[in-house]
């Protein structure tokens, strides 16, 4: 253990307790001293605090005293500056708690007077006399086998003669004139360190009653730019009252627990939890790849608008494993999975979150498997899973599943509401209709993605700006509003129904093109970033200028145009950006279905759900069906194995 005493003027003085202060033959470096310390390490935080501290520095002091009044000091003078140190390491958060005594006895128990206050030697020596202790201080030094913090000095005119601590007797009886030399770690002018209280403490009590007044020389052997300076030293005279013998039976009271940088009496803490806790230095390694986008390429990039927006994605299947790993690729930390569905043994080689054992022991719920995952690769994520079956048009809803029913349907808007943004990757067109709508009332921003064979759809929903009556709105600069914007299910002059019904097996298991998926989430991802870059955020308005213009057109964000949709042809690896309004009677967003689902509550959803015909007949397709029986409806779906589709509709 070390007591550095090369710190300059005016810097508080420092002791050293790392692990070489274990090894027994450690030597300090030049021109510090070892301080003989105790290490109370604490096993819980309980504990430390429990520990009565006033009873251990009592213990520390009486042995300090003990071996004082048997003179064992003389021959260890260093047992004058001792030291305890109190400790507790949190390593599950990396908090290391510390608290150091630097004991001193209360002796004599009345302050003793200097009749020569501290001066520096610069002032009252000269630079001769000075240089001149300097070398006598540094020639006993170097005949000593380890650094000496304290020692004794004769003087004999512009002479002096430095001698060990342990000559200490015999030099006051034979000299006139003597110092006593301590290396003093305080700094502060005219404020002697710690141990010299207790060398005045071994002085009084062993020459009581012969010595009056005792000089002590207080070596501050500093280094200032570059430059030793010894002219800081201090030396002062201090009367030694005589004491009762029987005060010197009595143990004087010891002092010396530090006070926290606060000036309070307490630990001081060192939180190492950002420099040593992998999850923590996970965390700045990731935000620091996101920022050095920002540095390099786009400094209007804000991350913090992506990193806080909650995402929730209905669906762990291809694209929901997919999307949630690119969002956590954009510093998104809180993600919320959802599916119904379990992992089966075809999943893992294509959906990215999920590995074989996902799949034993008849497979894990897919969307805890995939919350897991996110948290496995990057433990800062708050991702969640939740099993939860949406309820569609045209799956009636039994007498029996009625109460879960109304859950489902509770907790599916709880979700939405406590986020900001919903991907909607189901493998069905009408599991799609109750978010949309649910995401619709609550102004929530929804990103859609469906995979086709070889074709895939992305599109965002508009959002509404209150419940006006669409109408064409589209702009002379070839701009939709991002609140004029269609959903999902604005193209489709069908509501959602049974999709499963009138279909052969192969139908029902649309097969894509693996690396589709890939694609079409990215696609999401990145169109949601883009919305959130967007200084008009969801609003932000659609393009429809002519084909190819957006390639040259100037945008708003600093990531380009955000698009209403992009539909993409693998066969001709090809992609377009259609933007389209929001349809008047649209089975999912017209104002009127909105004001009945907030209006009637669950009483509307059921009749939706059980009632065939039911939303077509409110919103008034029905009346337009004749007329569009060609239209184009896009059966997609995020599915690809028979197993899911089967637990799917089981
Ligand atoms: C320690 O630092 C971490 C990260 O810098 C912080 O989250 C935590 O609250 C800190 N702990 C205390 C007790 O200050
Ligand atoms: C959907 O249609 C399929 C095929 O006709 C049928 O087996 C299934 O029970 C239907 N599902 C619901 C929930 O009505
Ligand atoms: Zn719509």
């Amino acid at each position: 253990m070390t007591n550095w005493i090369g710190n300059a003027v005016g810097i508080a003085p420092f002791i050293t307790v790392d692990h070489s202060a274990f090894d027994s033959g450690w030597k300090p470096p030049g021109r510090n001293f070892t301080a003989t310390g105790l290490v109370y390490n604490m096993n819980t935080l309980d504990k430390f605090k429990d520990l009565d501290k006033k009873a251990l520095l009592a213990s520390v002091g009486n042995e300090l005293w003990q071996s004082i009044k048997i003179g064992t000091v003389l021959g260890d003078p260093e047992k004058l500056c001792p030291f305890v140190l109190l400790t507790f390491a949190d390593l599950k958060k990396y908090h290391f708690y510390y608290w150091f005594a630097f004991p001193a006895l209360k002796f004599p128990e009345k302050p003793t007077s200097y009749s020569e206050p501290p001066t520096s030697l610069r002032q009252k020596l000269s630079e001769t006399e000075l240089s001149s202790l300097l070398s006598a201080y540094d020639a006993f030094q170097s005949t000593q086998e380890k650094f000496s913090a304290l020692f004794v000095v004769k003087q004999h005119g512009e002479k002096y003669m430095f001698d060990s601590f342990a000559n200490l007797d015999q030099t006051l009886k034979s000299t006139e004139k003597v110092i006593v030399g301590i290396c003093d770690p305080s700094s502060a002018m005219g404020y002697p360190g710690w141990p010299v209280r207790n060398l005045i403490t071994l002085l009084a009590y062993r020459f009581n009653g012969c010595l009056k007044s005792v000089t002590v020389l207080c070596v501050r052997d500093r280094t200032q730019d570059g430059v030793r300076d010894f002219g800081n030293s201090q030396i002062f005279t201090v009367e030694i009252p005589e004491q009762e013998v029987s005060a010197l039976e009595v143990t004087p009271e010891c002092v010396g627990w530090e006070k926290n940088e606060r000036q309070k009496m307490g630990p001081r803490m060192v939180n190492l939890s950002s420099c040593m806790d992998p999850t923590r230095l996970a965390e700045s390694a990731v935000d620091l790849n996101l920022k050095l986008m920002r540095w390099r390429l786009l400094p209007d990039l804000q991350l913090e608008k992506i990193a806080c927006t909650k995402c929730l994605v209905l669906g762990s299947g291809t694209l929901g494993c997919n999307v949630a790993r690119l969002l956590m690729g954009w510093g998104m930390r809180h993600i919320t999975m959802v599916d119904n569905s379990k992992v089966s043994y075809s999943n893992p080689v294509r959906q990215s979150l999920f590995a074989f054992e996902h799949c034993l022991e008849g497979g894990q719920p897919k969307a805890q498997a995939a919350a897991a995952s996110l948290k496995m690769i990057f433990p800062g994520m708050k991702s969640e899973g939740i099993s939860l079956s949406i309820p569609m048009p045209g799956h009636t809803i039994t007498d029996s599943m009625l109460q879960q029913t109304k859950t489902d349907v509770g907790r599916l808007e709880e979700l939405i509401d406590t986020h900001d943004a919903v991907f909607l990757l189901m493998d069905t067109r009408e599991s799609r209709w109750l978010p949309t709508l649910i995401a619709a009332s609550k102004r929530k921003i929804v990103i859609n993605a469906a995979l086709g064979f070889d074709t895939f759809l992305v599109l965002r929903h508009g959002i509404k700006s209150g419940h006006v009556v669409p109408k064409d709105s589209s702009d002379k600069m070839g701009h939709i509003s991002g609140s004029q914007l269609g959903c999902y299910f604005c193209n489709d002059v069908v509501a959602p129904g049974n999709s499963t019904r009138d279909r052969t097996l192969d139908q029902q298991c649309t097969v894509t093109r693996p690396g589709l998926s890939m694609v079409a989430s990215a696609l999401a991802v990145e169109l949601l970033v883009s919305v959130l870059q967007h200084p008009q955020g969801a609003e932000a308005p659609a393009d429809t200028s002519a084909k190819d213009d957006h390639f040259v057109m100037d945008s708003d964000c600093s990531l380009g145009i955000v698009p209403h949709q992009i539909r993409g042809f693998l066969s001709r690896f090809h992609q377009i950006l259609p933007s389209s309004q929001a349809f008047s009677m649209c089975t999912a967003c017209c104002p009127l279905v909105l004001d009945k689902y907030e209006t009637e509550g669950f009483d509307f959803l059921l009749r939706a759900f059980n009632e065939a015909g039911y939303l077509e007949e409110i919103t008034g397709l029905a009346a337009m069906q004749d007329a569009t029986v060609d239209a184009e409806v896009w059966d997609l779906s995020d599915d690809e194995d028979l197993s899911s589709v089967d637990m799917e509709t089981a």
